[in-house]
């Protein structure tokens, strides 16, 4: 990777990995295709243009030292849902801190029965496994953590996008949604066995499907600039890793996430919202309550949201 652009030679490639010629040339034809750009041909040698943004082990690994993410990268380029495979490799054993990152998403899955557009190579879809100590109720808490370290991590890559965070798990900029959150796991009454946190951000779309197109953005199309995946998805996971740490390791961890979940929130408080949840109801959300469930003011009273579908009016 520190020498990823200079000219190889086609003999020398054909060489290191045991195959000939025109096989490395039939194989630079699919990269070509796949949106790698390569200039060159085997008499003259090849040369990567540009290192293509791609979620690359090789590329984030090293972004990642010392983070509980950089050791089990497994990268694909056409999945079903990043995760399905999570939940089946959590369920087979796989370790605590193993990612699982798509440049494509045949069968995204959002919350409840909704599916998540996943285009190729223009969002991050990244499903993280996590094995916390911690009762089944709190994991409430580590999503909405999540949700800040998606937050963090935009800051830090472009301080002029301020994203809006949208009870439990979306992020919006001027309302459009770019980044949903899918939570899964595994657990006993009293203890969580695994559980998988799917992040999916819609980054460099310049345009989405028509039924999307009202209510979706991406940071691209906030921003007006192409945005780096590499550089966010590591941003990102460095975030979720100090989060996850803080949470299991510090006192008051809890009250920060809560605190700055509703600090980081425009609807969190003083918003008018519909409430898809037992035959559904509106009123005026008040704050999180201390495990993180969404409060609303109703005409009968106090009420709190476990699970339904939140709509801002
Ligand atoms: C939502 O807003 O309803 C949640 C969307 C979560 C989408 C991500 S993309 C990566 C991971 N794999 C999935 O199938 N879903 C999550």
């Amino acid at each position: 990777m520190d020498n990823a652009t200079v000219v190889a030679s086609g003999t020398k490639i054909a060489q290191e990995i045991g195959t000939s010629r025109s096989e490395v040339w039939r194989l630079v034809q699919q990269l070509r295709t796949l949106g790698v750009e390569i200039e060159g041909h085997s008499a003259t040698g090849y040369r990567l243009k540009t290192v293509p943004d791609l979620l690359l082990p090789d590329m984030l690994s090293p972004l990642l030292k010392g983070t509980l993410f950089s050791q089990e990268i497994h990268h694909y380029y056409k999945i079903g849902s990043t995760n399905t495979e999570a939940m089946e490799a959590a369920s087979a054993g796989a370790p605590e801190g193993s990612v699982f990152v798509a440049e494509e998403q045949t069968a995204g899955r959002g919350r409840g029965a909704h599916q998540w557009d996943s285009a190729p190579s223009t969002g991050i879809y990244c499903s993280v496994v996590l094995r916390p100590a911690l009762p089944p109720a709190e994991a409430l808490i580590l999503s909405l953590a999540a949700g800040l370290a998606v937050h963090a991590a935009v800051q830090q890559v472009d301080s002029r996008i301020l994203p809006d965070l949208k009870w439990p798990n979306d992020l919006l900029i001027d309302g459009k949604k770019f980044c949903g959150i899918l939570t899964e796991m595994n657990a006993e009454a009293t203890r969580v066995r695994y559980l998988v946190v799917g992040i999916g951000i819609n980054v460099n779309q310049a345009r989405f499907p028509a039924d999307l197109q009202p209510i979706a953005t991406s940071l691209r199309l906030a921003s007006g600039t192409q945005w780096s995946r590499v550089e966010l998805c590591a941003a990102l996971l460095k975030s979720l890793d100090r989060e996850y740490r803080d949470l299991l390791q510090k006192p008051g961890a809890h009250e920060s996430i809560l605190k700055r979940f509703q600090e980081r929130s425009s609807s969190a408080r003083g918003r008018q919202v519909q409430v898809e949840e037992n035959g559904g109801f509106k009123g005026v959300t008040e704050g999180l309550d201390p495990r993180g469930f969404l409060q609303v003011r109703t005409a009968d009273g106090l009420r709190t949201v476990l699970s339904g579908t939140v709509r801002l009016k």
